[in-house]
């Protein structure tokens, strides 16, 4: 058993399937691959403009996969409507726009702590987990505990990409001092995007991080040595 959980993200899974409007490969497949090989949870996101995950995966992963399903989720009502309705075990807001490849930052709660407040508390009423994607940045961090939160997962993307080992060096300082105070003030530590084979091993370092949520990565090695192979090699960097 490895000590950080790995939760594999299969929203480009359906992307591809989405290429072609078909219906394969299937993302339930997929999950299903990720619990014989050593995933601890499976990760997707619904996104305004169903460009991969459909509702419909959502409910297939709930009924066919035993691994706890997370849904990475805008605070957008439909979206909020449709995650309480299907009764996920667990959502992590994250911000949304249209025009953009991936998630580019992290939820500004600080700007939107109402809302977030608010959401956070009518999900826990439902018995909904929920989990915050912030920057690694104390205002944010601060805001996420003022809103009741228990979980918040970190962006790792200015470190992913940085063009530099300094400045590399420099956003895994940021994240290693925020995951040290987050834990400090009772909240539990995930953090992912941008990870890959070879930039993972300094994050999963990390002590207090509980759990990573990598997606792309596994994908796209997944092309030429088969999903339960990414999975189980992703797995064994984490330990
Ligand atoms: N965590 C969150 C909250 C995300 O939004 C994403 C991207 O969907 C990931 C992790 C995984 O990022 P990547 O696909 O770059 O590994």
């Amino acid at each position: 058993m490895g000590r950080v959980r790995l939760g594999v993200n299969i929203d480009h899974v359906a992307t591809l399937r989405e290429a072609r409007k078909g219906s394969y490969p299937d993302p339930i497949r997929a999950a299903k691959i990720c619990e014989r090989s050593g995933a601890d949870g499976i990760v997707c996101h619904l996104r305004e403009d169903r460009r991969h995950i459909q509702e419909r995966d959502i409910r297939f992963l709930l009924e066919k996969i035993q691994l706890p399903l997370n849904l990475e989720m805008s605070m957008n009502e439909d979206i909020v409507r449709i995650a309480k309705r299907l009764k996920v075990p667990k959502v992590t807001l994250v911000p949304e726009q249209r025009r953009e490849l991936t998630t580019e930052g992290g939820l500004d709660v600080f700007s939107h702590r109402e809302k977030v407040k608010r959401l956070v508390h009518a999900f826990e009423e439902k018995r909904i987990r929920v989990s915050l994607f912030i920057d690694p940045n104390g205002k944010q961090l601060e805001a996420s505990w003022r809103t009741g939160v228990k979980t918040v997962e970190f962006h790792t993307g200015r470190y992913a990409n940085a063009k530099s080992l300094s400045i590399a060096q420099r956003e895994l300082g940021l994240i290693r001092r925020y995951c040290g105070e987050a834990k400090a003030i009772g909240l539990e530590v995930a953090a992912g995007h941008g990870l890959h084979y070879q930039n993972v091993r300094a994050v999963a370092r990390i002590r207090e991080i509980e759990e990573l949520n990598i997606g792309h990565a596994i994908v796209s090695y997944a092309i030429f040595v088969g999903f339960a192979e990414a999975v189980r090699e992703m797995k064994r960097l984490l330990s």
